[in-house]
């Protein structure tokens, strides 16, 4: 099978023009050379993505973003040098080296160092960036294990690296700079407080309706399982769907439920970082299950919790 742990091979590939599957912190992402416009046009068939939908380019150090980045603000400089490598990703003024087709036409690319020592030495053997979107097919829930990568997508790609489970299990926190301000386009694994923490204040677009959407990872559905799932008050949903099979994801100390009802507690102790860590897991695995919806608490709104509930809201959408 496909997944293995071997740096040499999965440096060969990508050198080749192959798209290989690489973990991260965050989650796996489908990896190609981010300057080879053909190699990222496989990147996009492969997933099912829309063309309009543009990549992330992973570098190894700080030092590499003059490669494909110019006239980046000092505050995103400051973000990337205090966060990277980590869930961090910056949204800066693009080299023309970088090929229109990884930032679909933007003139600003997405760059990130993911905190894997897998892919950063992977990295190191590589003298081009990797462009990666999270490695699932177009809208649902993005792996956090090579297993799922290759249940997903096994059977299109040539090698899965596997670097176990993701630790944080959330993809990366998107931030950029419109006029003076500074934008949190995504919610993800760094917290929009520990930003806070070093620009002072930041504006949060993660829109949840899809009008004037400037990440397509704003669109409203998306990290979507296939079962109906329902977020809000999980006292009243339970007796709702008493009728129904059910998965309940929550947190913390819970009540026992009915028979009817899978209890899917993302950390018994609390632990937010913890339940980010297993949500992804737990979605994959409940939609493969036989209970027949999805019901969720909503998380404490602070933290991580905001962007648990981000990704809640956007899997709830119909
Ligand atoms: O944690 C992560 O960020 C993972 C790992 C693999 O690094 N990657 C990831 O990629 O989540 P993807 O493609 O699933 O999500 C990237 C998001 C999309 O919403 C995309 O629209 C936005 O980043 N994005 C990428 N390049 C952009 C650009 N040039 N301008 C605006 N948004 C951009
Ligand atoms: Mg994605």
């Amino acid at each position: 099978m496909p997944i293995g742990k071997d740096l040499q091979y999965a440096a060969s590939l990508l050198k080749q023009g192959e798209v290989v599957a690489i973990p991260t912190e965050t989650v796996y992402g489908l990896a190609g050379n981010a300057f080879n416009k053909i190699t990222v046009a496989r990147i996009f068939e492969i997933k099912n993505r829309p063309a309009f939908n543009p990549l992330i380019v992973h570098i190894k150090h700080i030092e590499d973003l003059n490669l494909v980045a110019q006239n980046i603000d000092d505050r995103l400089l400051l973000l990337i040098q205090k966060f990277s490598p980590g869930p961090l990703t910056i949204l800066v003024e693009k080299k023309s080296i970088v090929p229109d087709i990884v930032t679909a036409g933007s003139s600003r690319v997405a760059v990130r160092i993911p905190a894997h020592p897998m892919t950063l030495s992977l990295l190191n053997l590589l003298d081009f960036p990797l462009a990666a979107p999270s490695a699932n097919p177009f809208q649902y829930i993005s792996p956090v294990t090579a297993q799922q990568v290759e249940e997903q997508l096994g059977d299109k790609i040539p090698y899965i690296l596997d670097g176990g489970k993701c630790s944080v299990g959330l993809e990366s926190t998107i931030v950029g700079i419109e006029g003076n301000d500074v934008v949190v386009y995504r919610l993800g694994g760094l917290p929009v407080e520990d930003i806070k923490n070093i620009v002072g204040n930041v504006v949060i677009k993660t829109k949840l309706d899809n009008q004037n959407v400037e990440t397509p990872g704003q669109l409203k559905k998306h990290y979507a399982p296939k079962k109906p799932l329902f977020l809000g008050n999980s006292k009243e949903l339970l007796h709702q769907y008493a009728d129904k099979k059910m998965a309940w994801i929550t947190f913390g100390k819970v009540e026992n439920a009915s028979e009817n009802v899978q209890i899917f507690n993302l950390s018994e102790k609390g632990d937010i970082y913890e339940a980010a860590s297993n949500l992804f897991e737990a979605l994959y695995f409940i939609d493969q299950s036989d209970v027949e919806i999805i019901i969720a608490d909503t998380f404490p709104e602070e933290g991580l919790g905001r962007a648990i509930n981000d990704r809640l809201k956007r899997a709830a959408v119909q």
